[in-house]
C-alpha cells in the first residue's frame, strides 16, 4: 500500500512558513493576475490564488479584461503592471481565447515578475540547468519529492505530456536533478513499455483514469497532476484506488499537486519581492 504524498497538508505548512518569513521581512510583496473572459475554471484558479495570497500576506491586485479583447489590449496592462514599481508577480491565466496571442502575452511579462515562469528567457535558464523561475506545478512536485525524502537522482522518470506548464518544465527540473527523464506524448509509440520503466511517473495528460494498474510497475513514484471530471467528481488521470495498492507513494486527486503549485506561486512572489529590493540597493 502506497504513501499517500498529502499535498494539502505539505503546502499548508509551508505557507505557514511562508507567512511568518514576509512578516519578518520589511517586504510588502505583490501578485497581480491577469484573466481574460469569464472562463469558470480560470476564475476558480484565480480566486484560489488571491486567498492564498491573503493568507500569506501578499497583497493581490486582480485584472479582469473582457473575452473579446486583442492581444494588444492585454499586451498594454502587463507592460502597465512591468512598469509598476509595487507589483513583483505578474500571472496571466491560461489558456487565453483563441484570438489572443498567447506567445505574445507571455513575452510581454518582464522576466524579473514571471513568477509562473513561462517567458522564453525563464524556460531558456530552466533548460540550461540555471532556474530563476520555473513553472508552479513542477516545481511544486519537485519540492512534495523532497519533503518525502524520495530520492530523484539516478532513477528513471516518465513524464506523459510535453505542455510548456507541465511536461517539459517537469522534465526539465527532473534532469536537472539528476534523473534520467523520458517523455512521453500522444504520437508516443509504445506508451506502456515506456511507463512500465518508470521509478517515478508523472501524468499530465488531463485524462480521467488514463492510467492503470496494470500499467505502473510496482514500487513506482507515482504523481498525479491532471485535474478531470468523472461522474460530477474530480479525479485525476491515474486510477487512484487501484494504482496505490502496488506504487510506493502516490499523490490524491484532489489534495496532491494542486495545493503544491499555489504555495510554489506565492513563494515564486516573495522571491521576486526580496530579488528586485536587493536590485534597488544595488
Ligand atoms: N494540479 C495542477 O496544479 C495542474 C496544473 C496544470 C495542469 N493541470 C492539469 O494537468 C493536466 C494536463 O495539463 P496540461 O496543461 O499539461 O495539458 P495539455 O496542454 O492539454 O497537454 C496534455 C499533454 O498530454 C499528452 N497526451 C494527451 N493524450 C495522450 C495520450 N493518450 N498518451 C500520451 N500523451 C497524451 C499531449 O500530447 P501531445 O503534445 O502530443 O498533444 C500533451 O502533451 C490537465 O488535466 C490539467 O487540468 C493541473
Amino acid at each position: 500500500m502506497a504513501t499517500i504524498l498529502d499535498g494539502k497538508t505539505t503546502s499548508e505548512k509551508r505557507l505557514e512558513l511562508l507567512r511568518e518569513e514576509i512578516k519578518a521581512s520589511n517586504l510588502h510583496p505583490h501578485l497581480a493576475t491577469i484573466i481574460v473572459g469569464n472562463d469558470p475554471a480560470s476564475e476558480m484558479y484565480v480566486r484560489m490564488k488571491h486567498r492564498a495570497c491573503e493568507k500569506v500576506g501578499i497583497g493581490s491586485v486582480g485584472i479582469e479584461i473582457p473575452p473579446e479583447a486583442t492581444t494588444q489590449m492585454v499586451v498594454n496592462r502587463v507592460r502597465a503592471l512591468n512598469r509598476d514599481g509595487t507589483i513583483d508577480g505578474i500571472l496571466v491565466q491560461l489558456p487565453l481565447p483563441k484570438q489572443i496571442d498567447t506567445e505574445r502575452v507571455i513575452g510581454a511579462i518582464d522576466p524579473a515578475k514571471d513568477v509562473d515562469g513561462y517567458h522564453p528567457e525563464n524556460m531558456g535558464h530552466l533548460f540550461l540547468g540555471k532556474p530563476r523561475f520555473a513553472s508552479c506545478t513542477p516545481m511544486g512536485i519537485m519540492t512534495l519529492l523532497r519533503e518525502y525524502n524520495i530520492p530523484v537522482a539516478g532513477q528513471k522518470a516518465v513524464v506523459v505530456g510535453r505542455s510548456i506548464d507541465v511536461g517539459r518544465p517537469m522534465a526539465a527540473l527532473l534532469l536537472n536533478a539528476d534523473a534520467t527523464v523520458t517523455i512521453c506524448h500522444s504520437k508516443t509509440e509504445d506508451l506502456a513499455e515506456e511507463l512500465w520503466r518508470a521509478d517515478i511517473l508523472i501524468s499530465a495528460i488531463g485524462k480521467a483514469h488514463f492510467i492503470t494498474a496494470g500499467m505502473v510497475k510496482p514500487g513506482a513514484v507515482v504523481i498525479d497532476v491532471g485535474i478531470n471530471q468523472l461522474d460530477g467528481k474530480l479525479v485525476g488521470d491515474v486510477d487512484f484506488e487501484g494504482v496505490k495498492e502496488t506504487a510506493s507513494a502516490i499523490t490524491p486527486v484532489p489534495g496532491g499537486v494542486g495545493p503544491m503549485t499555489i504555495a510554489t506561486l506565492m513563494e515564486n512572489t516573495f522571491r521576486s519581492a526580496k530579488e528586485r529590493a536587493c536590485d534597488r540597493v544595488l
